[in-house]
């Protein structure tokens, strides 16, 4: 299939971009390198040993998307958004535009070239806080925060153009928390400035880039007091995408199906498991928690294995051991020497 993939620099979608080559089908990639370097798009092409097509521009942009979209694409993979929740507080016009404006001008090009196929990049942020754990996918869903806003909406969206026409077909995947990096070294998460996230924030510390990591919370009701979440690896979320395309092919209507691991990591398992993997000691303090932020979450993942024949394969060692070799690699990320 040729695919068109939004926001493929990234750090899912570059991974992505690695898996789909390898499965043989034709990318396209159109990012506006807002949160992203080209040099992970050549990475990609050397690991795979195969091009891609990159265009460099804007899915708010319809002049960008119709050029991406006129070799007649068979589906896209919409990765393009803001992914901060806590710049999302700050400024939740931009995310709204960014992501919902984005997503409807996207819809209104795939209309345009008559492209049926879809697998979007949602997340386990729309469950907010869940009532029970694992999560499945029938539970109730609510945002806390305008980026999780943006994703429901933008699975309302794309269920609502499904709807309209009985042709469409959509998978939305619920991320977890995805974690690692390709085992080549070569690609990995490279998040502009302070990472808001767990694991990159472990990995620059190990490296000597930041001197302590922040442990948002020690009295949750967990068996340690820390965070548990469900830490899923980059490359087993990256096949997840490919078999979502394989499931979308013959199905109309839009599907949410959670991808994760279905098994929950503390704070301190992640560190303990990360200071393994690189033989650095990851000092930390633990602090007060998070506004907004939950005791536990992870998934039930069975309707994935049902629907799309995938479960995840790699453990947290794995995920420890590959995201180390990408930062002790690439210590200031792609901007590095
Ligand atoms: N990383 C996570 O923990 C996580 C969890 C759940 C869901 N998601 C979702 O997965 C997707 C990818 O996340 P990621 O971690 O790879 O983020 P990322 O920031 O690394 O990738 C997003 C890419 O989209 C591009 N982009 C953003 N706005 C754009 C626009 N208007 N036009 C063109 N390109 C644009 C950015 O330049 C970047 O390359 C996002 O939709 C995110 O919300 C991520």
């Amino acid at each position: 299939m040729h695919i068109l993939v939004t926001g493929g620099a990234g750090y899912i979608g570059s991974h992505t971009c690695v898996a789909l080559l390898e499965a043989g089908h034709e990318v396209t990639v159109l990012d506006n390198l807002c949160n992203s370097s080209a040099v992970a798009l050549e990475r990609v092409q050397e690991i795979a040993g195969k091009p891609l097509a990159f265009i460099h521009g804007d899915i708010r942009n319809p002049d960008d998307l119709d050029r991406a979209l006129q070799g007649g694409a068979d589906a896209v993979i919409h990765f393009a958004a803001l992914k901060a929740v806590g710049e999302s507080c700050e400024k939740p016009l931009a995310y709204f535009d960014n992501n919902i404006g984005g997503t409807i001008a996207l819809l209104q090009a795939m209309e345009r070239a008559g492209v049926r196929r879809l697998v979007f990049s949602s997340s386990a942020t729309v469950y907010g806080e869940p009532d029970t754990v694992p999560v499945t996918e029938d539970a109730p869903l609510r945002a806390t925060n305008p980026y999780g806003r943006t994703k429901l909406v933008m699975e309302q969206l794309i269920g609502d153009c499904c709807q309209a026409v009985p042709e469409m077909g959509a998978v939305l995947l619920r991320y977890f928390n995805p974690v690692g990096a390709h085992p080549s070294g070569r690609i990995g998460e490279d998040p502009a400035g302070i990472p808001n996230n767990l694991m990159p924030y472990i990995a620059q510390v190990a490296v000597g880039r930041r001197e302590r990591l922040q442990v948002f919370g020690g009295d949750w009701p967990t068996p340690d007091g820390t965070g548990v979440r469900d830490y899923l690896h980059v490359m087993d979320l990256a096949e997840a995408h490919v078999r979502a395309l394989e499931f979308g092919r013959d199905q109309a209507g839009a599907r949410a199906i959670n991808v994760g691991t279905g098994r929950g990591y503390s704070v301190l398992e992640l560190v303990r498991a990360f200071e393994q993997a690189s033989g650095k000691v990851v000092p930390y303090d633990v602090v007060g928690r998070r506004v907004g932020d939950v005791a536990e979450l992870w998934a039930e993942p069975a309707l994935a294995e049902a629907l799309l024949g995938w479960r995840a394969q790699r453990g947290l060692a794995t995920m420890c051991a590959d995201a180390w070799r990408w930062q002790a690699g690439n210590p200031q990320g792609y901007d590095g020497p």
